[in-house]
């Protein structure tokens, strides 16, 4: 599982969420926050802002077409996973002609690609009515009864949550209520109901990084989506993981780095599209950008990894995790496992000594590319025993991390990048492209 930890609070990017780093921007701006007051005009008829690390039970949770994640109590909510309550209809404006429903029962974002129009709408449903958002406007035609979009779902639900095909056997969204789970199939519409007795009664249900929880109380418990299986020790309370309270675990003090500040170990990308950036013990998923962006320890997902990496590539369905002079080789698919007999040495792997600075793979070709210094290495992966194939000179200094992608390479000198379209131009190009610098949008970093 991948869940925030303590560790993070040192470093680059703390488990924020554009959701939460636009709200902690926004917390800077406006100065302390006054818990008891609502910015909101019309607040009269809302009820107090309820405290979230008071440990409540939520009645939705779901992401947004940004990946922003909302979690609903009663006519508040919370976007993302640090900062008050706000007023739900602050966010979506219509619900508010309806607060006399008082609150959410569930909500989900549509994966749905076949529907270009419903794709990425989230979906609200408030007693026997479901509304339909995107980009915080509610589309035409709704409220509409439940079943006019979702027949065979009853009203008055307590949970959904998206399942796309993948996690799913097709585009599907599965309804909790009671104990009762409706697995709808979007395309077919046809429901199936299940029940999953170990699992307790959700009252909210979330996807989060390709993992399936369901919220009970102020705690959650992991399920698979197909079978309802539970793995692990659950339930677990939210407030360690979902959200920032000063006495669970990773506190308040969210810092966003400076893109300016931001530098990296190394950074990869493998054959399914999983891009990874790694400094000091902390990695980041940067294609993401559905759930927000998130950072964690690297050995929470590569345990053997438990103090940095100096370079990472991916080559076939594996990654290779480079550290000193040791090679560590993992299975790309989840659960990441070590290959039997690694780490190995540097020498013994690839003929070559450590340390090394960055190294990558280009899509398709059997060549690791192999950065020391201002010195690129060569080696031919598909031949025995592996030897430098051919040496080059590089043109710039203090490359610390190199990838290869569709659009050619970058490799990262402090918080500035240079982009290449193959290994041979930056090998033999003696014109130096214009550095270009880390974005917001690349790492979840602020300007
Ligand atoms: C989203 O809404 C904002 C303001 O309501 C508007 O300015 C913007 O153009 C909208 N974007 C899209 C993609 O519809
Ligand atoms: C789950 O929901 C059912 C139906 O509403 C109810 O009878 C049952 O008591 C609930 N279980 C728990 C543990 O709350
Ligand atoms: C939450 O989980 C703990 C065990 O981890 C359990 O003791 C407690 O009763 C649970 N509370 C709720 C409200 O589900």
């Amino acid at each position: 599982v991948m869940l925030l930890s303590q560790t993070l609070c040192l470093c680059f990017a703390l488990a924020l969420s554009y959701a939460s780093f636009n709200l902690h921007l926004t917390l800077t701006l406006t100065g302390p926050l006054d818990h008891g007051h609502d910015h909101h005009e019309d607040q009269a008829h809302h009820s107090a802002n309820p405290d979230r690390c008071d440990g409540i039970e939520f009645d939705a949770i779901a992401p947004d077409e940004k990946g922003n994640s909302f979690f609903f109590k009663g006519d508040h909510l919370w976007k993302g996973f640090t900062g008050p309550a706000q007023v739900s209809s602050a966010f979506f404006m219509e619900l508010d002609d309806h607060h006399h429903l008082g609150h959410v029962d569930a909500a989900f974002r549509m994966h749905n690609k076949e529907k270009p129009e419903d794709h990425d709408h989230i979906f609200l449903f408030l007693d026997d009515k479901v509304f339909s958002y995107y980009n915080h406007s509610l589309e035409e035609g709704y409220p509409k009864d439940i079943q006019l979009d979702f027949p065979g779902v009853p009203s008055h639900l307590d949970a959904a949550v998206e399942c796309p095909k993948g996690d799913c056997n097709s585009d599907s969204v599965l309804f909790f209520k009671g104990e009762e789970v409706y697995n709808y199939d979007i395309a077919t519409q046809s429901v199936k109901v299940r029940q999953w007795a170990h699992l307790p009664n959700c009252t909210s249900a979330f996807r989060w990084l390709e993992q399936y929880y369901c919220f009970h109380g102020h705690n959650f418990t992991r399920f698979h989506p197909v079978s309802g299986e539970v793995n692990g020790a659950y339930p677990k309370d939210a407030r360690h993981y979902f959200m920032s309270c000063p006495k669970f675990g990773h506190g308040g003090d969210a810092k966003v780095p400076k893109c300016s500040e931001v530098t990296l170990d190394a950074i990869t990308s493998d054959k399914s599209g999983k891009t990874y950036a790694f400094t000091g013990r902390i990695y980041m998923r940067l294609d993401t950008h559905r759930d927000g962006k998130h950072a964690f320890p690297i050995a929470r997902t590569w345990k053997e990894v438990t103090d940095g990496v100096d370079a990472v590539f991916s080559y076939s369905d594996k990654i290779y995790i480079i550290k000193g002079d040791q090679v560590y080789i993992y299975k790309s698919a989840a659960p990441s496992t070590l290959i039997e007999g690694y780490p190995k040495s540097l020498t013994e792997e690839l003929g070559i000594e450590g340390p090394v600075n960055a190294a990558f793979v280009c899509e398709d070709h059997h060549i690791v590319h192999i950065i020391q210094g201002q010195t690129m290495y060569d080696i031919d992966l598909s031949a025995t025993p592996r030897t430098v194939a051919r040496e080059a000179p590089l043109p710039i200094s203090g490359i610390e991390a190199g990838m290869c992608g569709p659009d050619g390479i970058k490799v990262f000198v402090g918080s500035e990048y240079y982009h290449y379209e193959t290994p041979r131009i930056l090998a033999f190009s003696r014109i130096r492209p214009e550095p270009k610098t880390i974005t917001p949008d690349m790492m979840g970093c602020v300007e």
